[in-house]
């Protein structure tokens, strides 16, 4: 079976004491970084430098989620910085297909991100250039809005599309990520959860991830 990942958000941290928000949530798989420029959406979080300093300190890998104009221009850094991961918009990239692979060549997983009214269909034929789908499960730009029901067909047909693939394709979803929705993301084939409320919502965060592991499995 696929292992599945939680990866909590640090948009619901304290910002002010960011090292000791990420100690809180050790037992997670990789911490996820929200970039916001008050352009692609109306809020505005951190950027390069607060990454490099999260990079230097973080006890688990970082997973930055660039909800950014002109992702062409700006990603690669991130990668460079040491991410993980680095997931750019589909909306946001001018030349989606060069710049997943700049992110590989600078040595992260290269992801990208639809939002909910994005279909995936445009898309699936460069999924190969990809080691990560981010479906938003909520329109992007803020912590805890309620988990949008609309994206499970999407998320569906994109683990069809990649089901037997050379190289897996991993699907995160991020928004709205609960105990409650949790097991549906799953059930349509998401193998990679972000939740920011629901982890640092909570008084124990590594209890909070535990319940939310145990969740995603739950039977019927
Ligand atoms: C929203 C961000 C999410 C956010 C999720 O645009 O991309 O990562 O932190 O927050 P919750 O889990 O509270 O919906
Ligand atoms: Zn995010």
């Amino acid at each position: 079976m696929t292992h599945l990942r939680i990866n909590p958000s640090i948009l619901s941290a304290d910002f002010v004491n960011l090292e000791a928000e990420l100690q809180r949530i050790a037992s997670a798989d990789a911490v996820h970084v929200d970039v916001m420029d008050n352009h692609f959406v109306p809020n505005l979080t951190l950027g390069l430098p607060v990454v490099r300093r999260i990079q230097a300190v973080s006890p688990l890998p970082l997973d930055v989620h660039l909800m950014i104009e002109d992702a062409d221009r700006w990603a690669p850094a991130y990668a460079e910085a040491g991410a993980a991961s680095v997931t750019f918009h589909a909306e946001a990239a001018a030349a989606p297909v060069r710049l997943a692979r700049e992110l590989r060549d600078a040595g992260a997983k290269a992801g990208m991100a639809l939002r909910p009214a994005t279909p995936v269909e445009p898309y699936l034929d460069m999924l190969g250039e990809l080691d990560l789908l981010l479906v938003m499960t909520v329109e992007p730009g803020f912590g805890g809005q309620s988990f949008l029901d609309l994206t499970l067909p999407k998320i569906r047909r994109a683990a069809e599309a990649v089901r037997g693939a050379d190289r897996p394709l991993a699907i995160q979803v991020d928004g709205g990520i609960t105990e409650e929705t949790i097991l549906r993301a799953a059930d349509a084939g998401a193998t990679v959860f972000v939740a920011g409320s629901s982890v640092y919502g909570a008084d124990d965060a590594a209890a909070a991830i535990t319940a939310l592991r145990a969740a995603a499995v739950r039977e019927g």
